[in-house]
């Protein structure tokens, strides 16, 4: 999966939306947040990953964790694991299939219930595909082009812009509609995207009119910007596949200690909490507190001059014991991919049945049910 995936938000992300847009954004996410709580059955949530790549604990403490919260809350939740994003996005993320089969495993692994959440793939659903085309028709090429995140795809990408990836917050749309999601944890990133499928709800409503005078086809998402620890790669900076500095959720328990011994630290023999002096320190020590569910200057203080052969050697430990459990049945899982198949295949049927539904209202609306 990728590093800006609907996870940990890097500071440099989120270019375009300038401070006072953020600060609205985060105002109206936590009435959302507090909502949530009172009001579970209001709400139906939706969420997706890239598929390429093994998810990895920055995806874990990150957005992962997060959504098992939010399935516990009693929120009924979409997941989308997004293989139709990965053809525009770039060359070479090895085995689709692969990459999709392992991540229902980490999934199913770290506590997300299938019978809550359903968990399905862009490529089972044509009636989700087919909303791009009304959707397309509703944007004009100017706003994809100043789209912020279409802008950081191109600038990241090997290739040059493809149809599908200027066109690529438009399919992101048909993914939170087609199942009138009204609630999308993201990170600041993807921001623009909750948007754009604000505005073509909207325009669509304007457009075409309703099927039920008293509600438009579709409903506007809100963001959910909730507060989620911001996990660094093991060199300090920003975690992902590509810069080779991750642990992967599956990892085990040798390969983990393996990358801790190099991970990187500082001169300074002192252990201290300083994420934005001493980054690569401070992102070990806050992985020791994730693990251990402790406070980070609290860890720091006790390793203190024990420096950052104790530091690492605590690390390993903690991490070992958290991730253990769900290591043991990701194992379990991945032996079993008869199983994995019918999870993904019984939610691709689910989300199927509602897509197509959509899709049926939305033929009403523009009066072409023949
Ligand atoms: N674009 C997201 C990413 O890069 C993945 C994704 C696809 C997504 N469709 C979505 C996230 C819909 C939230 C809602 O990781």
């Amino acid at each position: 999966m990728t590093e800006n995936s609907a996870g940990p938000a890097s500071p440099e992300s989120g270019e375009g939306s300038n401070e006072a847009t953020l600060v609205r954004s985060q105002e109206r996410s936590d009435k959302v947040e507090a909502d949530l709580e009172k009001h579970p059955g209001n709400w139906r949530l939706l969420t997706g990953d890239r598929p390429t790549g093994k998810l990895h604990i920055g995806h874990y403490f990150g957005s992962l964790a997060n959504r098992v919260r939010l399935q516990e809350m009693g929120i009924e939740s979409f997941l989308l694991i997004a293989d139709y994003q990965v053809i525009y996005d770039r060359d070479g993320v090895g085995d689709i299939q692969d990459n999709v089969m392992s991540a229902v495993a980490d999934y199913l692994a770290i506590g997300i219930d299938p019978a809550r959440t359903t968990i399905f793939t862009h490529s089972a659903l044509p009636g989700l595909n087919q909303l791009l085309l009304p959707f397309l028709s509703l944007v004009t090429d100017a706003e994809l082009r100043r789209n912020p995140t279409v802008k950081d795809e191109l600038a990241s990408s090997d290739r040059p812009m493809s149809g599908l990836m200027l066109t690529f917050p438009v399919h992101q749309a048909a993914d939170i509609l087609f199942c009138k999601a009204n609630v999308v944890p993201v990170g600041q990133d993807q921001l623009p995207h909750i948007e754009q499928a604000r505005v073509i709800a909207r325009r669509f409503d304007e457009r075409y009119g309703r099927v039920d005078p008293e509600h438009p086809v579709f409903p506007e998402p809100e963001a959910l910007l909730s507060a989620t620890p911001h996990v660094l790669g093991l060199d300090g900076t920003k975690m992902s596949k590509s810069r080779g500095n991750t642990i992967e959720i599956g990892m085990s328990a040798d390969q983990t200690a393996k990358l801790i011994k190099k991970a990187k630290t500082d001169a300074d023999r002192h252990i201290s909490y300083d994420p934005a002096n001493r980054p690569e320190v401070s992102n070990l020590v806050l992985l020791t507190a994730l693990c251990e569910g402790a406070d980070p200057y609290q860890v720091a203080s006790e390793i203190g001059d024990g420096g950052s052969g104790t530091l690492k050697k605590r690390l390993t430990a903690s991490m070992n014991d958290f991730f253990e459990p769900i290591r043991a049945r990701r194992q379990e899982l991945i032996a079993d991919q008869g199983h994995l198949r019918e999870v993904l295949r019984a939610g691709n049927r689910r989300a199927g049945e509602i897509a197509d539904q959509t899709l049926d209202e939305v033929r009403h609306a523009m009066r072409m049910v023949y």
